[in-house]
């Protein structure tokens, strides 16, 4: 094919895809980036889980001495870089050229530590060493056990002639358009101005010109700001605008739907917008759903950040204790304090796991900020036996203790005042989210159905038994210590069983959870109870109320998968005054 050939075919393929339907505008307010925080960690030079150790402060990324750097250095970077642990320390490799300050030495680590900042050192930039001596690590690559390992999503609304096209953006044949990306790389230069670094993208004006906000029809060139993390992932996007076709992963995601809804690309816009719950379960490390959820907050998705929040309050103890904890902002963890469909054992459990996340945190939160998460807690949920212990086993008392003793008081009011006594007093509101359960998942409270393996299996239609029986006490007060409900609790496979109880269901499994004694003497007490759908026995992907003693699977928009449908089901009781 001569040159003059091959530039009318790749016109003539630009064309027919021009003549494809145009797209509608849709914009989100611009993305900010959170820009790097003091005592922030990084690993630069190497590969994702290794490279010289890097540390941010005062306005700028350093490095460390290896002075004082072992293994219990090493754990406490790789940990607050979300890894589990350190492989190895690396002493005496160049991972390319530092230049900026050395701003650790002497270094010495428990080990315990959360931020390496934390740790004993001299001070800030106070070293004898050169750039020679900087360290660096090997993490355990542990981050992000996905549950789905690696998982590609292909996205492909692809018309004919796709391939085609992609060949032509591949070749940048006949490109008269280029976009200019370019991202602070968080380093400062010599002279003081702030490293960028960048790529030069080849395309054309027709096939950009489809979206406006490219500007493609205005000039020959744009420039677009982006962050490091992303840019790798933008010539896929242009790419896309070609082909229609695009492979997205956990760590594209996040990127394509930002420059999707920047570029006004609508279908990959929703389409990655999908991926969002598709891939929440996915990061046991909760670095995602953390990074998503201020990604929403950012853009103003309130849809996707629900769908963050709800995910992580679902799943709260796994969050405890994943690398992404003592990272949650304030507003996230205030946000989280709040729900009352917080999925915990009990209410003695949150409050620990608040003490920790302030602790964790050092001093860095201000008293009137540890206060207002602390009084987010529902003391008089708490479980008696804890309660009478508090005094002593919890960690902040003595740095809060007005708010402790007030908080308690108001607890054993609760326990031994019957609650029309207690609403009586002017003093007391019927409408206190402290006297609201959360889902409480403790033995004393809950049931589990298959309640051994085999789990049940869409596929395989395998049960174990699928009926309980359990005992709950009536309500949490200590009032009612001795009074006990019996619980009958059933899933039922098919219309048939259902039948045989009299029953019409809509949809299969389906579950039932009745009282077996007459609930009439307890008008006072009313019952909010839940089923949970935990899948794999990892993570809870559904939340259903009971309507009629029957589960309903309410009008629930946001939903994440379970692979393979392998799941528990979860039966909690949740008595509340009337
Ligand atoms: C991740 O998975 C591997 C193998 O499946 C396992 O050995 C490792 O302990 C897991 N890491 C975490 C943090 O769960
Ligand atoms: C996602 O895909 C890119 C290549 O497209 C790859 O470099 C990256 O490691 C993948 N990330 C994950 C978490 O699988
Ligand atoms: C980029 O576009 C601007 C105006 O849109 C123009 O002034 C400038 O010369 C272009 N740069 C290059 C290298 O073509
Ligand atoms: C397109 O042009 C408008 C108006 O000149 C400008 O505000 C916008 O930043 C441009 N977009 C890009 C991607 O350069
Ligand atoms: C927090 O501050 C108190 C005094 O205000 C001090 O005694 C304590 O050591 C500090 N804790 C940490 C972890 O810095
Ligand atoms: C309080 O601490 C004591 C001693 O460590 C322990 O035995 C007890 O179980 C703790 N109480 C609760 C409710 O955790
Ligand atoms: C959540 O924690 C439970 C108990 O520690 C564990 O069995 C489960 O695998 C965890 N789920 C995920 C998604 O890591
Ligand atoms: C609940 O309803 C949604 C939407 O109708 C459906 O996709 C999902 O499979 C249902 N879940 C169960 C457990 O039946």
């Amino acid at each position: 094919m001569s040159a003059h050939r091959f530039t009318v075919t790749v016109w003539l393929l630009l064309l027919l895809h021009v003549s494809g339907s145009a797209m509608k505008i849709n914009l989100f307010s611009r993305h900010r980036n959170r820009g790097p925080q003091d005592g922030d960690a990084r690993l630069f030079g190497g590969g994702a889980a290794d490279g010289r150790v890097e540390i941010y402060h005062d306005g700028a990324w350093g490095t460390v001495c290896d002075d004082g750097w072992d293994l219990a250095e090493a754990h406490v970077v790789c940990r607050q870089l979300g890894f589990t642990r350190a492989e190895s320390v690396v002493i005496g490799k160049n991972y390319g050229k530092a230049s900026g300050p050395i701003w650790l030495d002497d270094l010495k680590c428990e080990g315990t530590e959360i931020y390496l900042s934390t740790c004993a050192f001299t001070n800030w930039g106070a070293t004898d060493c050169s750039h020679k001596e900087d360290v660096g690590v090997i993490c355990e690559n542990g981050r992000a056990n996905l549950t789905n390992d690696n998982a590609v999503y292909s996205l492909d609304h692809s018309i004919s002639l796709s391939d085609e096209r992609g060949q032509i953006f591949d070749s940048a044949s006949g490109a008269d358009f280029f976009i200019s990306v370019r991202s602070v790389t968080g380093n400062t230069q010599e002279d003081g101005a702030p490293e960028v670094v960048g790529v030069t993208i080849w395309a054309h004006k027709l096939i950009l010109s489809q979206f406006p906000l490219f500007n493609a029809s205005e000039g020959s060139n744009i420039t677009v700001d982006i962050r490091l993390s992303c840019q790798p992932h933008f010539s896929s996007f242009i790419r896309y605008i070609y082909t229609r076709k695009v492979d997205v992963n956990l760590s594209s995601v996040q990127c394509l739907h930002w420059m999707a809804s920047t570029f006004g690309v609508k279908q990959l816009m929703e389409d990655t917008g999908r991926l969002f719950s598709k891939i929440l379960p996915e990061d046991a490390s909760f670095l995602t759903q953390v990074s998503l959820y201020e990604y929403a907050a950012e853009t103003q998705d309130w849809v996707l950040q629900e769908n963050c929040l709800q995910y992580m309050a679902w799943n709260y103890p796994n969050l405890t204790s994943s690398p992404a904890w003592t990272r949650l902002s304030v507003e996230l963890l205030r946000s989280l304090l709040l729900r009352s469909d917080l999925v915990v054992p009990d209410e003695y459990f949150v409050l620990q796991t608040v003490e920790s996340w302030i602790t964790g945190k050092g001093n860095s939160t201000s008293l009137e900020t540890q206060v207002g998460l602390l009084s987010l807690i529902r003391f008089p949920m708490i479980p008696a036996e804890a309660l009478y212990e508090l005094e002593y086993n919890s960690s902040l008392y003595s740095t809060h203790m007005s708010m402790y003793r007030e908080k308690l008081l108001k607890a054993f009011q609760f326990n031994v005042l019957v609650f029309s006594n207690l609403m009586s007093n002017p003093k007391f509101n019927r409408e206190d989210e402290d006297y609201r359960p959360r889902i409480y998942t403790a033995e004393l409270w809950s049931a589990i159905l298959p309640r051994q393996q085999p789990l049940y299996s869409h596929r395989t239609h395998q049960y174990d038994t699928m009926a309980t029986v359990f005992n709950t006490p009536v309500h949490n007060s200590l009032i009612f210590k001795s009074n006990k409900i019996s619980w009958d609790a059933n899933v039922f496979k098919s219309q048939q069983e259902c039948a045989n109880r009299g029953l019409r269901c809509e949809s299969f499994p389906t579950a039932r959870l009745v009282p077996q004694n007459s609930l009439s003497q307890w008008s006072n007490v009313h019952f909010r109870n839940r089923l949970l759908l935990v899948c794999q026995g990892k993570y809870v992907f559904q939340v259903q109320d009971f309507k009629n003693n029957m589960a309903v699977n309410g009008t629930q928009v946001l939903a994440y998968p379970c692979p393979d449908d392998q799941y528990t089901f979860r039966f909690v009781v949740r008595p509340k005054y009337v």
